[in-house]
C-alpha cells in the first residue's frame, strides 16, 4: 500500500499529493520524467537515472535546483515512509503554473511516486514478442519526456496486430520501441543498436558495457533490410529487462524463436542488478 507520495520537497499523503490544473504539463503537455525499479526497498542504477533526468530537465530548459544527491535523499525518504519494498519509482517535472500559459514557470513542479507494475511474464522471454513498424522519430530523443501519444494512440492497432509494441522506423533506420532501445544479432553474433533518434536508455548503457566482454558490439544505424539477415533481435528497458523480438510485421526474425544471445543479456542484466543490492547493502555501491 502506498500512503504517500512527494511532491516539491516535502512527503504528503497520497490523498493530499496535487497540483493545480494551470500546470504546464496538463495545459501544453511539457514535463520531464525518469522511472525506475525498486528492489528489496533499494532503488536500482540510481544514480544514472537521477543523471539523465537532470540531463533531461537541462535540455528542456526547465529549472530543477537540487542535485542529484537532493533527488537521491528525496527518492530514499519516500521509499522508507512508505516501507516500499517493491515496485517503480517515477519522477516527474513538469512547466509549473505558467504566467503566460505558455511558458515554463521558474517554479517548476517535481513529484516522485511509486508504483507496483507488471513485469513480462516467464511465457513472454520464453516465446519472444512481435513489434509492428512505424514511421516516426521522437523528436527531441535524447530526453525522456511525458509525450508518449504516439504509441498510446497506435494501442489498438498494435493489439490488432497482435504485437506487443512498436518499432520505429525513418527514411529506411530503425530507432527504437515506444519505451525499449531495440538490438539486433547478426549471424556472426555481432550486437548492433542503433544510435541516432534514440533514448540514451540506462538499460541499454548496462547491456553495451556487459556485453562487451562477451561480445562484439557496434552502435550505428540499423537499415530496415538488416532486420531480414538478423539472428536474433531485442528491446532493453528498466521493467524487461532483454526481451526477444521474434516478428517485426509480418517478417520473422531468424527462426522466429528468441535466440541464445538475448536470453544471455537478460542474464547478464539480472545478474548485475543482484550485484546491485549486494553492494548497496554493504554500502560501497559504486553506480
Ligand atoms: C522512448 C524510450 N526508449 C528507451 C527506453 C528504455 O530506457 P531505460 O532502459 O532507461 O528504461 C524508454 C523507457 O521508458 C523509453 O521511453
Amino acid at each position: 500500500m502506498i500512503n504517500y507520495y512527494c511532491v516539491n520537497g516535502k512527503i504528503v499523503k497520497a490523498e493530499n499529493a496535487k497540483l493545480k490544473v494551470t500546470d504546464l504539463g496538463l495545459i501544453r503537455g511539457y514535463g520531464i520524467f525518469d522511472f525506475l525499479k525498486v528492489e528489496k526497498g533499494i532503488p536500482l542504477f540510481i544514480e544514472p537515472h537521477m543523471e539523465r533526468f537532470q540531463n533531461s530537465a537541462k535540455e528542456m530548459e526547465l529549472e530543477l535546483s537540487y542535485s542529484v544527491e537532493d533527488l537521491k535523499n528525496m527518492v530514499m525518504k519516500l521509499i522508507v515512509k512508505n516501507d516500499f519494498k517493491k515496485g517503480g519509482m517515477k519522477i516527474i517535472l513538469t512547466g509549473g503554473y505558467s504566467d503566460d500559459g505558455y511558458l515554463p514557470s521558474k517554479n517548476t513542479n517535481l513529484v516522485i511516486l511509486l508504483s507496483t507494475f507488471k513485469v513480462p511474464t516467464k511465457k513472454v522471454y520464453q516465446e519472444g514478442i512481435k513489434l509492428i513498424l512505424h514511421k516516426h522519430f521522437r523528436e527531441i530523443s535524447t530526453v525522456k519526456t511525458t509525450n508518449y501519444i504516439v504509441p498510446i494512440r497506435l494501442a489498438k492497432a498494435i493489439k490488432a496486430a497482435k504485437a506487443k509494441d512498436v518499432l520505429y522506423h525513418w527514411d529506411g533506420k530503425v530507432s527504437e520501441s515506444s519505451r525499449s532501445n531495440f538490438f539486433i544479432v547478426k549471424k556472426d553474433n555481432t550486437i548492433v543498436t542503433s544510435t541516432n533518434f534514440v533514448l540514451h536508455g540506462i538499460t541499454r548503457k548496462r547491456t553495451l558495457a556487459l556485453a562487451k566482454a562477451h561480445y562484439k558490439i557496434i552502435e550505428k544505424d540499423i537499415a530496415l533490410r538488416e532486420l531480414k539477415n538478423a539472428k536474433e533481435a531485442f528491446v532493453t528497458s528498466t521493467t524487461k529487462g532483454a526481451l526477444p523480438v521474434v516478428a517485426v510485421d509480418d517478417f520473422k526474425i531468424g527462426n522466429g524463436k528468441p535466440g541464445k544471445v538475448s536470453a544471455h543479456i537478460n542474464e547478464l542484466l539480472q545478474k548485475q542488478g543482484k550485484d546491485y543490492i549486494k553492494e548497496w547493502k554493504n554500502n560501497k555501491c559504486s553506480f
